[in-house]
């Protein structure tokens, strides 16, 4: 049986902390929307450039497009045994898309995990993120600081702050997670799939209540 896992939660929340530890332990791929859009970006193609404008705003990317990149990598066959996603779905219109790709190869969403953090911990979260330039391992430098100063602990890469990680655009995005994303609490709660959690907790003892989760399923 394959495991569709959607990470829901704020900016910040840590949906992609979790999602790399879960896709580790479950040895499953690890599905992120910014990331493939950031990873577009790194390689100056015109979905990274189009994408950079709503990103620098805290805006969503178009639907059709972001719908269009991360179907075509669920349907690649690292994604046979399921995946975890993180920060797709973020719309409903999204939401109904990847449930009609998931029907056709006759799956579904099995699990939405929702991180929930309040708004000063995610402004207090971003404002010290750090990534790593070449395998994109997150750090905070309090909550989660790297052995050695801009340097990654996985791979030796150089960490660096993201564009969108200024206040302004932290603001926004927000802004834009309680308008456009929240109402996907209400669909995945309705599919009986939704399960909350206190994100306002250690790295690992989050990490043990979605294990618990994903193994009452
Ligand atoms: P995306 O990259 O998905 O950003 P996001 O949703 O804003 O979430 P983040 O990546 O900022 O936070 P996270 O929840 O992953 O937290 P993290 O683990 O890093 O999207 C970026 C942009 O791309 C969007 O704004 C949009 O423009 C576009 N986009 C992406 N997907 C899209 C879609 N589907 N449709 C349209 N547009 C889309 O942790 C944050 C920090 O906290 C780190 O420093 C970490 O070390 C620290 N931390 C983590 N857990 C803890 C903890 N338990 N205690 C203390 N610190 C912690
Ligand atoms: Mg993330
Ligand atoms: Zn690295």
């Amino acid at each position: 049986m394959a495991l569709f896992v959607v990470l829901l939660g704020p900016p910040g929340a840590g949906k992609g902390t979790q999602a790399k530890l879960l896709a580790q332990s479950f040895d499953l791929p690890h599905v992120s929307s910014g990331d493939l859009f950031r990873d577009h970006l790194k390689r100056e193609t015109r979905l990274g450039l189009l994408a950079k404008d709503y990103m620098d705003r805290g805006g969503l990317v178009p639907d059709n497009v972001t719908v269009d990149m991360v179907i075509d990598r669920l349907s690649q066959p690292v994604c046979q045994k399921g995946a975890i996603l993180d920060g797709f779905p973020r719309t409903l219109s999204q939401a109904l898309a990847l449930d009609e790709a998931m029907e056709e190869r006759g799956e579904q969403v099995d699990l939405a995990p929702l991180i929930q953090v309040s708004d000063d911990e995610v402004v207090k979260r971003l404002t010290a993120r750090r990534s790593c330039r070449s395998c994109g391992a997150v750090y905070h430098l309090l909550f989660n600081p790297p052995r050695v100063e801009g340097v990654c602990d996985v791979c030796g890469g150089p960490l660096y702050q993201r564009d969108d990680d200024n206040p302004e655009t932290v603001r926004n995005r927000l802004y834009t997670y309680y308008k456009e994303t929240s109402p996907l609490i209400g669909y995945y709660c309705a599919k009986g799939v939704l399960r909350e959690v206190d994100g306002e907790r250690s790295i690992d003892d989050i990490q043990v209540d979605l294990h618990a989760v994903i193994e009452a399923l």
